[in-house]
């Protein structure tokens, strides 16, 4: 049956039609929201490249977290700007650092909100890298022994998920290991299991003060050329026992989003990175578009094509926008 008979305009003739027959549901569900938290009392400082979005001290953190679980949101992920930084970055694993000083103002404000915390290193060393650094170059086995403690350290404060993002080999095995040895069977690893080397990444390591001192993170972070490869980093991740899969970033990745959700039943994310957000602020303060719209089919794209939660800076803005 095809034209005149067949006319697929009629599906679209009114608003409750259309509603009723749209295929992707976007809900305040689906987001994980990035928070960047600092040392100090009283902080809330906007980050430059990133309007909207903020370092804030840990005493700002219960409102915060109140406010995300209000909206909707179940979930928030962690990022960390250490007192100091040295070769290993210590902070990272120490007690009472500033992520697991968050951790518990967050699960003290906000008990069902979700905590996933970044594992990796890069915030924390003053090489900048995400590994261990041995004569210029980042060596991986070394650095598997940092993250797990990193990641029970986390537990330890109370995340109920931790994610690593170092992009070293074994990491997701080291993790579970490191976790089940100190009775944290229940807590889930979401790995950033395909994570590419990015310029998108740009407005983060402002945020995060992780830029690499020097060189790149080429030989660990994926080549954006690579898909069948993307395909291999996530089968290791789920042998190894990662409980959720992400993609990174999102934007130039949606055939990877796709590859991946249609290769593997685990829960999937994408991240929308920095550098996604930061153009969409950017041309929106400019006037050139529509920030809502653009914003909600960005988020509405990126769920069609297959991921399950969207880890967003949009994310309150876009939540209040779905809740309207
Ligand atoms: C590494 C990490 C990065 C991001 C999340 N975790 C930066 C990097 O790999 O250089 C980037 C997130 C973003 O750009 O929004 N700890």
């Amino acid at each position: 049956m095809s034209f005149p008979t067949t006319r697929l305009r009629r599906l679209r003739t009114s608003a409750t039609l259309r509603i009723m027959l749209r295929e992707t549901q976007l809900t305040p569900r689906d987001f994980i929201y990035p928070l960047f938290c600092v040392h100090g009392r009283d902080v809330h400082e906007e980050i430059g490249a990133m309007p909207g979005v903020y370092h804030q001290s840990v005493d700002q953190l219960a409102g915060e977290a109140k406010e995300i679980a209000a909206l909707g949101i179940p979930a928030v992920i962690l990022f960390g700007i250490p007192a100091s930084k040295d070769e290993i970055g210590s902070e990272n694993y120490a007690a009472n650092g500033i992520i697991q000083q968050a951790i518990k103002a967050i699960k003290d404000a906000a008990p069902e909100l979700v905590v996933i915390t970044d594992v990796c290193m890069c915030e924390y060393t003053d090489h900048g890298h995400c590994g261990i650094v041995r004569e210029g170059r980042i060596v991986n086995d070394e650095t598997l022994d940092v993250l797990a403690r990193v990641a029970v350290s986390h537990a330890d404060a109370g995340a109920d998920v931790v994610a690593p993002s170092a992009m070293m080999d074994g990491m997701v095995r080291a993790i579970r290991s490191g976790l089940d040895e100190n009775n944290y069977g229940d807590v889930n690893i979401l790995s950033y299991a395909v994570k590419f080397a990015s310029a998108f990444y740009g407005p983060f390591r402002e945020a995060a003060q992780s830029a690499p001192q020097f060189g790149d993170r080429r030989a660990y972070q994926m080549d954006p050329a690579n898909a069948r490869e993307a395909i291999r980093e996530a089968r290791l991740d789920v042998e190894e026992g990662a409980d959720m899969l992400m993609v990174k970033p999102a934007l130039a990745y949606l055939d990877i989003v796709r590859r991946v959700r249609d290769q593997f039943d685990l829960p999937l994310g994408a991240y929308n990175v920095s550098g996604e957000y930061s153009m969409i602020k950017a041309a929106a303060a400019q006037g050139w578009i529509d920030e809502q719209r653009i914003v909600l089919e960005t988020l509405t794209g990126i769920k069609r094509a297959g991921a399950d939660v969207i880890l967003t800076y949009h994310a309150k803005d876009a939540a209040r926008w779905l809740n309207g």
